[in-house]
């Protein structure tokens, strides 16, 4: 199907575009930070082995193999936007140089990609395999904290081996090792994941904000599989689904990967001593983030990630969920939720990618005095009318901000049904295309979660398989 949005909504909203771009680019460069930071502890009783560091070839002028880059050096090399050095010390990071071994030499780290509050983030080589991967190192202290956040470990490994030969588990991020290793600093649990690409907001920049519509549709497709993969095999429930939370695979990375560590070596300080215990020395090595690898393909691939804030089916962690905007309503309501919340979410996410802007924003309050929730719901009921009495009853905060009748108790003056989605489609793809993804959307954004189609029945829907 050829894609008729060339000339589509981005370009009528060249402010949208440029804002999502400022937003999105250091996103990418410091997911890994903010996803690493909520992987703690898991009871130290598991079965992860104990390693100690087996430094691998140093590289050297004298022709190592041609994986293996220069380092570069700089003795004035400015790392203020590095991680903190005073945590090179007892509890803190470990210290880690290009071409150390882990896990008895099988993984060789090869670049600095990414830090948090809690760890570092490497591309190594997985040299069983001769594949990239992605190896975060959690700080000492966090390894030992035995913080309540087991969970995202719990949760990584049931989505890594639930069910391998359902359609879905490739569409879902899976923990490929993990194990600790010791250092001067302290005993620190090593997790290993595939190395991935840029978010799908990528692809936008690539498509030039015209994403062919069957690369959209094989997109959510691959959307709906992984989280039928979650919600079904797993009994998980992502809780924050977005965009910047679907990322492209790497197509043919071994090549790629090597060609881009040649280019551009890993840089480094020169040895520095620790001011603090135990006195360790240290390089501080600069984070170098993959390019962005184009696609090549008519079917770029995808993946679900981040199971940080995630939750069992059944056996809830945490309350507040997902980000306010693709918040779903018993969910803000607090009423009694599940694997729905992310058919919601998922919802909006499919209305970004066809528009080109949000559905909802709360933060678009014409009355500074009403609250981002009443906006919410205020822009909800413009879309599909008043909340119905069943939810309305069922949310615990339904009281502060809802009548009985489904309307808002502070915010006069919306009007039920005043916007519709439909022709918000219409306008930019034409009346006959949304119908179609009307018929698809209409499952989803429906108030009572109950009535929401499961992400398995939306996968096969014909919107997205014609
Ligand atoms: C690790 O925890 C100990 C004890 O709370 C603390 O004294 C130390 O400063 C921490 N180390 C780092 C690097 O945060």
């Amino acid at each position: 199907m050829s894609n008729p949005r060339a000339a589509g909504p981005f370009l009528t909203r060249p402010f949208v575009l440029v804002a999502l771009l400022a937003i999105a680019i250091p996103f990418i460069i410091t997911r890994f930070q903010s996803d690493i930071s909520r992987v703690l502890p898991w009871s130290p009783s598991s079965p992860a082995t104990t390693t100690s560091s087996v430094p691998v070839a140093q590289p050297s002028s004298t022709g190592s193999p041609t994986t293996q880059p220069d380092v570069r050096v700089l003795p004035d090399f400015d790392y203020s936007r590095e991680e903190d050095i005073t945590r090179y010390s007892l509890g803190g990071y470990h210290p880690v140089n290009i071409g150390d071994g882990f896990k008895d030499g099988r993984y060789v780290v090869r670049r600095k990609i990414g830090y948090g509050e809690f760890s570092t983030v490497w591309l190594a080589e997985d040299i069983q395999v001769n594949e990239f991967v992605a190896l975060k190192i959690l700080t000492g202290n966090s390894t030992e904290g035995g913080i309540d956040e087991v969970d995202e470990i719990n949760l990584l490994l049931r989505a890594s081996t639930a069910d391998v030969s359902h359609p879905g588990h490739k569409h879902v991020i899976g923990l490929r090792d993990h194990f600790y290793h010791v250092g001067p600093h302290g005993k620190h649990i090593c997790l290993v994941f595939d190395m991935l690409g840029r978010d799908i907001y990528a692809l936008l920049q690539h498509y030039d904000e015209a994403v062919p519509m069957n690369i959209i549709k094989s997109i959510i497709r691959q959307i709906f599989l992984g989280l039928d993969y979650l919600h079904t095999a797993c009994g998980i429930v992502h809780t924050d689904l977005k965009l910047d939370n679907v990322l492209l695979t790497l197509e043919d990375p071994y090549p790629r990967i090597s060609a881009d560590l040649a280019t551009n070596p890993p840089q480094v300080s020169p040895k520095q001593t620790s001011e603090f215990p135990p006195y360790s020395t240290f390089s501080v090595i600069k984070t170098q983030p993959l390019p962005v690898f184009v696609p090549s393909s008519d079917d770029p691939q995808i993946k679900i990630v981040d199971l940080g804030v995630a939750n069992w089916v059944g056996n809830h962690l945490r309350n507040e969920i997902q980000s306010l905007a693709l918040r779903s309503p018993e969910a803000l309501l607090r009423a009694p939720w599940e694997t729905p919340v992310d058919i919601w979410s998922v919802a909006c996410v499919i209305y970004y990618l066809m528009m080109g802007t949000e559905l909802f924003n709360p933060w678009a309050q014409e009355d500074p005095s009403w609250s981002t929730e009443e906006e919410l719901l205020a822009q909800m009921i413009e879309y599909f009318g008043p909340v119905p009495q069943s939810l309305v009853k069922s949310g615990k905060y339904s009281t502060d901000w809802l009548a009985d009748d489904g309307m808002l108790l502070h915010v006069a003056g919306i009007e039920p049904h005043a916007n519709s989605l439909h022709a918000n489609i219409a306008e930019f793809y034409g009346e006959e295309e949304a119908d179609d993804l009307m018929d698809l959307l209409g499952r989803m954004f429906r108030y009572e979660p109950e009535t929401r189609a499961t992400a398995a029945e939306l996968a096969k829907h014909p919107w997205l398989n014609n």
